[in-house]
C-alpha cells in the first residue's frame, strides 16, 4: 500500500512518512478542535449535531492540514493536494487524473512524452517534474530503435514505449495503451511522425508540441531540426525562437500557447541557432507544461 501511494504521489520514502504524519496530525487535530467547538456552543446531539459537525470539519481539516505541513515542510504538497480537491469538487479540473476515470482517486496528472530524438527536452522535463506533487512523467514513447530519449527513460526507470507505424497509422494508435497507463496528457519533443486522428480524437486539446522557430513562420512539413534554422538564416530573419503549442491534424498549425524570441547575429549558423534555441526551450517547456497542468 505504502509502495502504492509512493508512486501516485511521485515521493520519496522519508517525503511519504512525513505526508502521512502530516494526515495524523491534522486528522486528529481536526477531530479535537471540532469536538471542543460543538460543546462549546453546547448543541444537543442529534442530527443538526452531525450535520454541523461534518461542516465544521470540512472547513477545519484543509487549514489544520496545511498549518501542520509547514513546520514539516511540506506545504507546497498540501497546498496543491487540496486545490485538487476543491476544484474536483467544484466539478473544474482541466486535466483530469486518468486514474479517477477509473474510480480511484489519484491526484497525479500523468504525462506521456513523445520524442524520437536525443530527448535533451525531455530530460529537461523529467528533471523538472521528478518530485512534484502532481504531476508525473509516467511513459516515454519513441518510433526510433537507438535514439537517445530511450536511453534517457532506461536510466530514469520511466516506462518506455517503440511504436510501429502500421499500428500508429493504420492501427488504434496506441490509444489503448495510453489509456491503460492512465496517460492524461501529451507532450511532442522532437516528435517526427503526424499526430494521427484517432489519438487527436482521444486526447483532444491535452496534446502539445514544441517548435524551434515562431510559428507560422518556417513550419509545416519537412521543417523540423537543422532545415528550420537554415531556412530562418538564409532568410535573414533578425530573430528566430520558439513556439509551444497545441496539436491539431495540420502539422505545427494548432493554437499558439507561448513564443519567445532570440536574436539571430550575421554570425550564426545553423549550429549556433540551434544552441540558442535548445536553451530558450529546456528553460520555458516544463514551466508552460507545469502552468498548463496546474492552472
Ligand atoms: C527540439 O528543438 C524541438 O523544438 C523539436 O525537436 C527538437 C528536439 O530536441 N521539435 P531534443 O531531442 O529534445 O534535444
Amino acid at each position: 500500500m505504502f509502495e502504492r501511494l509512493q508512486k501516485k504521489w511521485n515521493v520519496s520514502g522519508f517525503k511519504l512518512i512525513l505526508i502521512i504524519a502530516i494526515f495524523a496530525i491534522g486528522g486528529s487535530l481536526t477531530g479535537y478542535s471540532g469536538r471542543k467547538l460543538m460543546s462549546f456552543w453546547e448543541i444537543d446531539r442529534g442530527i443538526g449535531w452531525v450535520v454541523l459537525y461534518i461542516l465544521l470539519i470540512t472547513i477545519i481539516w484543509p487549514l489544520a492540514v496545511l498549518l501542520v505541513s509547514i513546520p514539516l515542510g511540506q506545504f507546497s504538497f498540501f497546498k496543491n493536494y487540496i486545490q485538487r480537491i476543491g476544484k474536483r469538487m467544484l466539478g473544474k479540473s482541466k486535466v483530469k487524473s486518468g486514474k479517477s476515470n477509473t474510480g480511484d482517486s489519484s491526484f497525479m496528472a500523468q504525462i506521456a512524452i513523445f520524442a524520437s530524438g536525443a530527448g535533451s527536452n525531455a530530460q529537461k522535463i523529467i528533471d523538472h517534474f521528478r518530485n512534484h506533487s502532481s504531476i508525473k512523467v509516467a511513459l516515454i514513447i519513441c518510433n526510433k530503435p537507438g535514439a537517445g530519449v530511450l536511453s534517457i527513460a532506461e536510466r530514469e526507470n520511466i516506462p518506455a514505449l517503440l511504436i510501429e507505424k502500421e499500428k500508429f497509422f493504420r492501427g488504434d494508435s496506441y490509444v489503448p495503451e495510453l489509456k491503460e497507463k492512465n496517460i492524461d496528457f501529451i507532450v511532442l519533443a522532437g516528435f517526427l511522425w503526424k499526430i494521427p486522428p484517432a489519438l487527436i480524437k482521444a486526447y483532444t486539446g491535452k496534446i502539445i508540441n514544441i517548435h524551434p522557430a515562431l510559428l507560422p513562420k518556417y513550419g509545416g512539413k519537412g521543417m523540423y531540426g537543422h532545415f528550420v534554422h537554415e531556412a530562418v538564416i538564409a532568410s535573414g530573419d533578425k530573430e528566430s525562437g520558439i513556439t509551444i503549442h497545441y496539436v491539431d491534424e495540420v502539422y505545427d498549425h494548432g493554437k499558439i500557447i507561448f513564443q519567445d524570441k532570440c536574436a539571430v547575429l550575421s554570425t550564426d549558423t545553423a549550429e549556433s541557432l540551434a544552441q540558442k534555441i535548445h536553451e530558450l526551450e529546456h528553460k520555458n517547456f516544463p514551466v508552460v507544461i507545469e502552468t498548463l497542468l496546474t492552472r
